[in-house]
């Protein structure tokens, strides 16, 4: 299952051919991001912008879910896996790419008032996050939420984080802004502190579809992570839970 090369004519004839129901969406989705691509300057514009297309119809559907239900289950997913590592009330967290709250609601709820910061490039998915927390009746938790532009966290203070988290972001990003992350992450991190992302694995040649889904060797990120002084590892646990994505958990060296 890792090693396909979406990308590859061969792959798209023999899908089509298994899901010809899918075949008018996909066109349609090739060609909003061929106008979306051409209007749009960069990555993270392009991206705000099929944000902003997909949030219109569903916030929940842009985040990579098509029902409530995958909604809580995919956000406790990501919320049990943190509290079996670890994570505990008094820990200060910092979540890039946090959607509308998927997880983040849950992080906000379990952590000390203040103590969750969620970012993220898309003003429309901002919006709705701020919808879940009067949604889920979260507001004496005071949780912070910043629209960014880039990966370089300057806004943010030396050591202050003692988890960073990232769902279904790398899996969207070029390495260029993954590398970004990298290169920053570690200033915000405590010295003791953990950076866990999930990426789209492949065990063959590395390749996009349509610019919004990017898929990378294991050793493609590590590698990368260690090129800016952190230490970094494939998370096992995490395939067990049956999530299709891979993870990764970066930490500063001792
Ligand atoms: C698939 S959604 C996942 C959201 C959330 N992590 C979750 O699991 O529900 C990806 C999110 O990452 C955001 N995103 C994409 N690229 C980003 C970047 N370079 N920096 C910050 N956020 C980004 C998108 O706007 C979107 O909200």
């Amino acid at each position: 299952m890792h090693g396909k090369n979406r990308s590859g004519l061969s792959y798209k004839i023999a899908y089509a051919i298994r899901n010809p129901d899918r075949i008018s969406g996909y066109a349609r989705r090739r060609g909003r991001d061929a106008m979306l691509w051409l209007a749009t300057r960069d990555h993270v514009s392009y991206y705000r912008a099929v944000m902003r297309a997909d949030a219109t119809r569903s916030s929940d559907g842009a985040v990579g879910s098509r029902s409530r239900d995958s909604w809580l289950r995919v956000g406790q997913l990501q919320f049990d896996y943190l509290l079996r590592h670890g994570l505990t009330p008094g820990m200060r967290m910092l979540e890039i790419g946090c959607g509308n709250l998927r997880a983040g609601r849950l992080f906000i709820d379990y952590l000390d008032t203040g103590n969750y910061y969620g970012t993220d490039i898309s003003p429309d998915i901002l919006l709705s996050a701020e919808h879940t927390i009067s949604e889920f009746g979260l507001q004496r938790k005071l949780p912070h939420l910043t629209l960014i532009d880039d990966l370089r966290l300057e806004f943010l203070p030396d050591e202050c984080f003692d988890v960073v988290h990232a769902h279904s972001v790398f899996s969207h990003s070029p390495l260029s802004v993954i590398e970004e992350c990298l290169a920053h992450v570690g200033r915000v991190m405590a010295p003791a502190a953990f950076f866990d992302f999930t990426f789209d694995r492949t065990d063959g040649a590395e390749h996009q579809v349509l610019r919004e889904d990017f898929y990378y060797q294991t050793e493609t990120l590590i590698s990368l992570a260690r090129r800016h002084g952190l230490d970094a590892c494939f998370m096992p646990d995490w395939e067990e839970t049956g999530h299709q994505q891979s993870r990764i958990r970066v930490t500063r060296p001792a």
